[in-house]
Parts: C-alpha cells; structure tokens; sequence
C-alpha cells in the first residue's frame, strides 16, 4: 500500500501528494480568473497569487471531494473559488486590520491603498461567485451566501471589540467560529456537495472541518506571540497591537494581577509597544501558562475533528483529512 499501514500518519509531502495534480489545475483557475479589464485587479490578483500561501483550503476541497471518487472539473473549480474567498477575505482583513505585511511581502493595502485595495477585495469575491455560478447548483450558493454573511458578522464583531479588555473565552469563540471556521466547514462541505456524497457526509465533513478551522485560527493567535516575522510572513504581536485580545491574552488576564492588566491595558490604547515592551507581554502570558493553555485548548478541537474523520472508512484521503490535523497544530507560520 502506497500510504503504509493503516493509522499511519501522513507527513505533509504525502498530503500534497494526493492533491498535486489537481492543485495545479486550482492555480491555472485561480490565475484565469484573477483578469479583469482594469489592469490594476490583474496585477493586485497576480501579486496575491505568486506570494505563497499554504493553499489549505483549495487542498481540504480537494480532499474531502477526492474521498468519494475522483475530482471532477466542477470540484478543481470549486477549490479555486474557495482559496479566491479566502484571498478577497484577506484583502479586506489587511485594509481593515491596517496590516503592513502578508505572506512576506507588503501588503495589498501599503502597495495599492485601501481605496483600490476594497474594490479589487470585492472585485475578487464577485468573480469567485461568478466561477462557482458555474455549477448551476443552489447548493454551492447557498453554503457560499451563508458563509460570506457569517464571515463579514465575524469582522464586524472583531471591530466592535477592538480595544476591550474585558472579552470572555465565549466572546471569542463566536467570532473565531464565523471569521475562520466557518470558511473551513464550506470548504469541506462543498468538497462533498461536488462529489455528489449525499447531506449525511455534507454534515459530518463540515463538522470535522469547523473543529480544524478553530484549532487553526487558534494557532494562528497562538503563533502571533510565539513565532517570528520571518517564519510568520507576517508581524508578530500585532493582534494586541491592533487592539485584539485573543485566548492566550484572555487566559492571563482571568489571573493577572492589577499591574499586569495594566499593562494590557497600554498596550491596548496606545496600539503600540512603545511604553510596554513585547517581551513584558509574553513574560506575563508565560507566568500565567497561557500559551500552553490556549495550546491544549486547540488540541481538543483537533482530537475531535480526528474522532470525526475517525468515523470514515480508511482510505489514503481519510488518513490524509486525519493528518492535517497535526499539521495544523504542529505548524510554525
Ligand atoms: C490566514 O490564513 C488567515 C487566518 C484565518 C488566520 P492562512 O494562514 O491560511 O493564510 P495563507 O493563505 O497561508 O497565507
Ligand atoms: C483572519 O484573522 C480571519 C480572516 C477572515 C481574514 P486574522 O486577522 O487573525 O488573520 P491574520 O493574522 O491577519 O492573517
Ligand atoms: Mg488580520
Ligand atoms: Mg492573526
């Protein structure tokens, strides 16, 4: 067997393995349908494209569609829009969070503004709805209409937030649920629909993709403390400094002494590590345990995503769904 015996956890070039081919008919969709008539688009859309990326949701798509035959055009295309909302999304996030870097380079908002930045954001998102209108399927419309609502909610919310202290681990949990784990269920869940796998495995894959999607964002929160500039493609301590208060933080702050929450607290006005250095933040997360926490806390949301999978029949696609788990957790950008 060419995955080795069963249980058998994949590494990260078997995976890709499984997907290759047909990741590379995603980024010849992604790259005919990133041209519009004004050229601006074209360049912001090739710029995106060419600056990396993990490509995780195109490949959980891929995936869980692949566990139920082999891709079909419509799913390759379907994986295309899916990593195209994820490209818009983030177009939006870097404007809204005033981001200076993504995937290592400048982002889209320092290099073009945020006037041209929104449009070529929404110019992105209307053309992902365009491709996948292609389907003639009310199905993939619906998941998609859902998810875009949920996912702007998602940063509404973060706005209204920006700046308090007082979050809860609940509060938190809502909003990661609609701006992360909500675009990862949708991707696993249309995999499904385009495999023609019947509402049953829709629901199940979709469940086993929202647990991954809040372990990620988890991770993500996580490694903007832990992780490097470099590694990251991206600043690190940025979502205190945008006024974000993520679960490391909100676990410190249940034990913090008044003086240490004060000090939160300057960071939080003042949006920067001018008075209050980033090594005093991470002292105080660490005195606490809160990445360790917020570490184990993201493992159960992987272990039941696993136990989710767990309840597939084996194949090299199911064991593939169960390894990315690990890579989620395990991951350092
Ligand atoms: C970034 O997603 C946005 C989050 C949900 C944290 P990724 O970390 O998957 O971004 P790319 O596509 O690999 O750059
Ligand atoms: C990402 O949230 C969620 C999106 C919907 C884009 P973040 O604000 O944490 O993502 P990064 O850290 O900018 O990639
Ligand atoms: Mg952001
Ligand atoms: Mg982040």
């Amino acid at each position: 067997m060419a995955f080795g015996k069963i249980g058998q956890t994949l590494t990260a070039i078997e995976i890709f393995d499984l997907v290759r081919t047909d990741l590379d008919q995603v980024e010849r969709e992604i790259g005919l349908e990133s041209i519009a008539s004004v050229d601006a688009i074209t360049y912001i859309g090739q710029y995106l494209q060419s600056g990396g990326g993990k490509r995780l949701r195109p490949i959980l798509v891929l995936l869980c569609g692949k566990m139920f035959g082999p891709a079909t055009p419509g799913l390759t295309r379907i994986a295309a829009v899916m990593e195209m909302i994820h490209t818009a999304t983030l177009v939006h996030d870097d404007v809204i969070d005033m981001a200076k870097t993504r995937r290592g380079r400048p982002s889209i908002n320092v290099v073009w503004g945020n006037h041209t930045s929104v449009l070529a954001g929404d110019w992105l998102y209307m053309q992902a709805f365009h491709v996948a209108l292609r389907e003639r399927n009310f199905a993939i419309l619906d998941v998609l209409i859902n998810l875009t609502q949920m996912m702007v909610e998602g940063e509404l919310l973060q706005l209204e937030r920006i700046g308090k202290i007082g979050v809860t681990e609940a509060d938190y949990m809502e909003l990661i649920d609609r701006k992360t784990a909500s675009l990862f269920s949708a991707c696993a869940r249309l995999g499904a629909v385009c495999a023609n796998a019947g509402e049953e495995m829709e629901a199940r894959l979709g469940d086993y993709a929202w647990n991954l999607g809040i372990a990620f964002q988890l991770v993500d929160d996580i490694l903007d403390f832990t992780s490097r500039e470099k590694i990251l493609g991206k600043p690190v301590g940025n979502d205190l400094r945008e006024g974000k208060i993520t679960l490391p933080l909100i676990y410190a702050l249940e034990t913090a002494e008044p003086e240490e929450r004060r000090l939160v607290e300057t960071v939080l006005t003042d949006g920067n590590y001018d008075q209050v250095p980033f090594a005093k933040i991470l002292h105080i997360l660490n005195r606490h345990h809160s990445i360790e926490r917020a570490q184990e806390r993201a493992l159960s949301f992987t272990s039941k995503a696993r136990e989710i999978i767990g309840g597939f029949p084996e194949s090299a696609y199911q064991r593939a769904l169960t390894a990315v788990t690990d890579l989620v957790t395990e991951r350092d950008h």
